[in-house]
C-alpha cells in the first residue's frame, strides 16, 4: 500500500453528498464532489491538483474534439465492513491505460503518479463510496489532447482527468442482444483493444438500431465475415458450452477486460475447463438447439456480471436457460464480491485498501 501524498488539494465549500439519491444509483447519474487534473505539457505530467468538480476552460478547438485522441479506464472501489475502501486491480487497470494511450500517440501516465492520484482522491471523496448491495464508487480516469488547433496532428498538450461515481449495478435484469451481422465496431488491427473514445461513439448507432428492434445491446463479431463472436456491447462474453467456460480468445479487435482476466483466473483455479478460442455463431446456434450452451453472459468492470436472457441469431430468438445459484456465472461474480469485500483471501493481490 502506499500512502497518498500530499497534493494540492481544494476543498469543495458545497457538498453535493446530500443531493444526491445513494437509494438509486442510475450508472454515472452523479459525480462526486471532486477531481484530479494533471497536464502534460514540455514532455511532463504536472503534479496533480484535486479540486472541486466542475467546468473545465478549453476552446473549441483542443485536438480531441476533432480527431478522438482521447481514452479513458472504468475502474472500481468498494467500501468494506471494517471502513476501508479498495480499489481493485488498480495495476492491471494502470497496464490497459498506457496500452491505450500507446496505440493513440498519447504520453503514458506513471503508476506512482496513476495509484498516488487515485489514492489522494478517494481518500477526499471517501464519503462517495456507496454501501448498498451492489453498489461501487465508479472511477474514470481520462486523458484527451488539449492543445487548441485545427491542423490534423499527434496533440502536444494532454489533460489527466480522474473523476469519481457512485453507481448501483449496472443491468437491472438479464439483457438482449442480437448478433450484428452487418455493422463492425472495429476490424483487426483497428484499436477496438483500446479504451478510446471512438470505439463508443461509432458502436452508437448500431446499438440504436438494435435498440428499436426490441434489443439492449449488440453481439460484435468479426469485420470480414460477421461469422466469430467478438465482444458485446460494451463488455467481453462468456458462454458454458458442453460444460466449458468458453470466451473469445484475446485480439487487437477485443478489449482485454479486467473483469474478463479475473473471472478466468478464478474459473481455472477451481478447476473449470476454459477454453479461449474463437466461437463461431454457427457453434451458438448449434449449441442452442442441441442444449449444450447452458450460460451466456457479458463480463465488464461495468456490469460486472451480466446475464444474457436472448440471443437473435439471423432472425431467430434464442433463449437462454435463467442461471441458477450454482451457474459459473453467479459462482464467479460471488466470489469476485467476497474477495473484494474481504470475505475471501485476496491471494492474487487484486486489491489495493485504502484506510480512511
Ligand atoms: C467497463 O465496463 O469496463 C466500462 O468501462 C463500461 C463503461 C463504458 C460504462
Amino acid at each position: 500500500m502506499t500512502t497518498a501524498p500530499a497534493f494540492d488539494v481544494q476543498k469543495t465549500t458545497h457538498s453535493r453528498l446530500t443531493e444526491t439519491d445513494f437509494k438509486n444509483l442510475e450508472f454515472g447519474k452523479y459525480i462526486s464532489d471532486h477531481m484530479l487534473l494533471s497536464d502534460w505539457k514540455d514532455g511532463e505530467w504536472s503534479e496533480p491538483v484535486i479540486v472541486p468538480f466542475g467546468e473545465l476552460m478549453m476552446t473549441p478547438a483542443i485536438l480531441a474534439l476533432h480527431y478522438g485522441q482521447s481514452i479513458f479506464e472504468g475502474m472500481k472501489a468498494f467500501k468494506r465492513n471494517d471502513g476501508s475502501i479498495n480499489i481493485f486491480r488498480p495495476q492491471k487497470h494502470h497496464d490497459r491505460m498506457n496500452k491505450s494511450l500507446d496505440r493513440m500517440c498519447m504520453p503514458s501516465i506513471p503508476y506512482e503518479m496513476f495509484i498516488q492520484s487515485l489514492h489522494a482522491l478517494i481518500e477526499i471523496d471517501k464519503d462517495w463510496v456507496p454501501t448498498s448491495e451492489g453498489s461501487s464508487l465508479y472511477i474514470r480516469p481520462l486523458v484527451f489532447a488539449s492543445e487548441s488547433r485545427l491542423g490534423v496532428k499527434v496533440a502536444d498538450l494532454y489533460k489527466f482527468v480522474i473523476l469519481t461515481s457512485p453507481v448501483g449495478p449496472y443491468y437491472s435484469k438479464p439483457f438482449r442482444l442480437k448478433v450484428e451481422d452487418h455493422f463492425t465496431r472495429t476490424a483487426e488491427g483497428g484499436p477496438g483493444f483500446a479504451k478510446c473514445a471512438g470505439n463508443y461513439g461509432g458502436a452508437f448507432y448500431p446499438t440504436q438500431m438494435a435498440r428499436k428492434e426490441g434489443f439492449d445491446q449488440v453481439l460484435w463479431t468479426d469485420h470480414k465475415e460477421h461469422k466469430y463472436i467478438d465482444e458485446v456491447g460494451m463488455m467481453n462474453v462468456m458462454f458454458v458450452l458442453n460444460g466449458k467456460l468458453v470466451t473469445p480468445k484475446l485480439s487487437s479487435a477485443i478489449l482485454d477486460g479486467i473483469t474478463r482476466d479475473s473471472i478466468l483466473t478464478l474459473a481455472r483455479e477451481e478447476g473449470i475447463p476454459i477454453e479461449e478460442r474463437r466461437i463461431s455463431v454457427d457453434e451458438l446456434a448449434e449449441g442452442f438447439k442441441n442444449k449444450t450452451l447452458t450460460e451466456a453472459f457479458g463480463a465488464g468492470t461495468a456490469a460486472v456480471v451480466a446475464s444474457i436472457a436472448v440471443i437473435n441469431i439471423h432472425g431467430t430468438d434464442y433463449t437462454i436457460p435463467t442461471p441458477t445459484p450454482n451457474s459459473i456465472q453467479l459462482r464467479m461474480k460471488a466470489k469476485l464480491h467476497d474477495i473484494r469485500g474481504g470475505e475471501m483471501p485476496d491471494t492474487h493481490r487484486w486489491n489495493y485498501i485504502v484506510k480512511v
